[in-house]
């Protein structure tokens, strides 16, 4: 850490402690599960040190937002790029936490060389498991004994509970689930394994991850937990059906983990319906179209912001009653100004998700909690 930002968390550490006594949100909750934030490298870097002193204070767990990502980190085959991931990882042991890599098997972020051969057709199955073997070994094994757990899968079911056609479900079928946790279990036998996916609290999904948990475990093969990526909205999901989620999942005997929280306080888009429509679009049709989608630029007026902290809330509530299921509750980033939901499905919007404002400040519904 340099002297700026130790100097940073210090103030911040000093100027919490002068008011009668400090309230942390991994304190509150530490025997409940993990609280956590993605870390992008710039935070890692030094950049941020306002969400630094947040994170150091609040947060003991911590993931990688992008640097451990395929394309990141083995750009072309048998070439490593580690600077970021071990910076991450020293970042972590730093301030002694939780520290979660993410992702090794994944169809987006990939790196283009992973499933192709020179000519840019499939490689043989063969050829794709001794990939898959061969980075999973490299990063797991780089951090062995310093990555609390690994999100293993990520992403492999589609919304009705069909595996989703990826290069590696293309090449080597169902099988590529088991024989990533094997090679992550054989690279780290002490690390934690993950499966790893959005809307989890689709039932299509819901049905589909217990029977691919169980048979894994049915193998011998080892995984801990089961990952709901939780990008939420103002109107998904029902919370039954992510209550249901979260029960069924812990029925398989893993931990639930809420994996990736954000809660966009902005209108739903539907992506092939709103978005695909807006690309079609002439650029001053899309600028009209996106006032539609991006109706708080000036900031969140009080009733909506009252909404989402009420949401929030109720989320935060269910989290508490299934904490003997919950393992940890990691969000995807600290403050909203940095979320990737600003960007996501459509550009250039502001968005509201995260558990710190713009102005680094704690979301009204937390500060209560901490009150309570
Ligand atoms: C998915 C991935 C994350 C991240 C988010 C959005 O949920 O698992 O790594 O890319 O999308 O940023």
């Amino acid at each position: 850490m340099n002297k700026f930002l130790i100097l940073s968390s210090l103030t911040l550490a000093v100027a919490f402690s002068s008011s009668a006594e400090i309230k942390t949100v991994k304190d509150h909750f530490k025997d409940d599960f993990l609280i956590g934030a993605a870390i992008p490298v710039r935070h890692v870097n030094g950049l941020d040190p306002k969400a630094d002193s947040i994170v150091s204070l609040h947060f003991n767990s911590i993931v990688a937002e992008n640097c451990m990502k395929n394309g990141e980190i083995q750009p072309k085959e048998g070439e490593f790029f580690w600077d970021d991931a071990d910076k991450f990882v020293k970042y972590g042991e730093d301030r002694n936490m939780a520290i979660i890599g993410h992702a090794l098997v994944w169809h987006s972020q990939l790196a283009p060389w992973f499933p192709k051969d020179k000519d840019g057709n499939d490689v043989s199955p063969e050829v794709l498991k001794q990939r898959m073997k061969d980075h999973i070994y490299a990063v797991v094994g780089r951090y062995k004994g310093k990555i609390k757990g690994w999100d293993v899968v990520n992403e492999a079911i589609e919304d009705d509970g069909s595996y989703r056609k990826s290069p590696f479900y293309r090449i080597l079928g169902e099988e590529y689930i088991p024989l990533a946790f094997q090679y992550a279990h054989e690279a780290d036998p002490d690390a934690e394994l993950y499966i790893n996916d959005f809307s989890m609290f689709k039932p299509g999904k819901r049905e589909a991850y217990v029977k691919i948990v169980n048979d894994l475990k049915k193998r011998g093969l080892r995984i801990d937990g089961i990952g709901m990526q939780s990008h939420i909205g103002m109107d998904y999901p029902e919370m039954y059906e992510y209550e249901k989620s979260i029960i069924d999942f812990a029925g398989t005997g893993c931990n639930v983990m809420i994996t990736e929280l954000d809660m966009s306080a902005l209108p739903t888009v539907q992506m092939s319906a709103d978005v695909g429509s807006m690309f079609r679009m002439k650029p001053e049709e899309r600028r009209e179209a996106m006032k539609k989608f991006n109706v708080y630029p000036d900031g969140l007026p009080e009733d909506v912001s009252k909404e989402w902290n009420d949401r929030m809330a109720q989320v935060l509530a269910l989290y508490k009653k299934h904490a003997d299921k919950i393992s940890r509750v990691t969000w995807w980033g600290t403050t909203d100004g940095m979320s990737w939901k600003n960007g996501f499905p459509i550009p250039g919007r502001t968005d509201y998700p995260l558990l710190f404002d713009r102005q680094y400040n704690m979301k009204p519904f937390m500060q209560k909690e901490l009150e309570n």
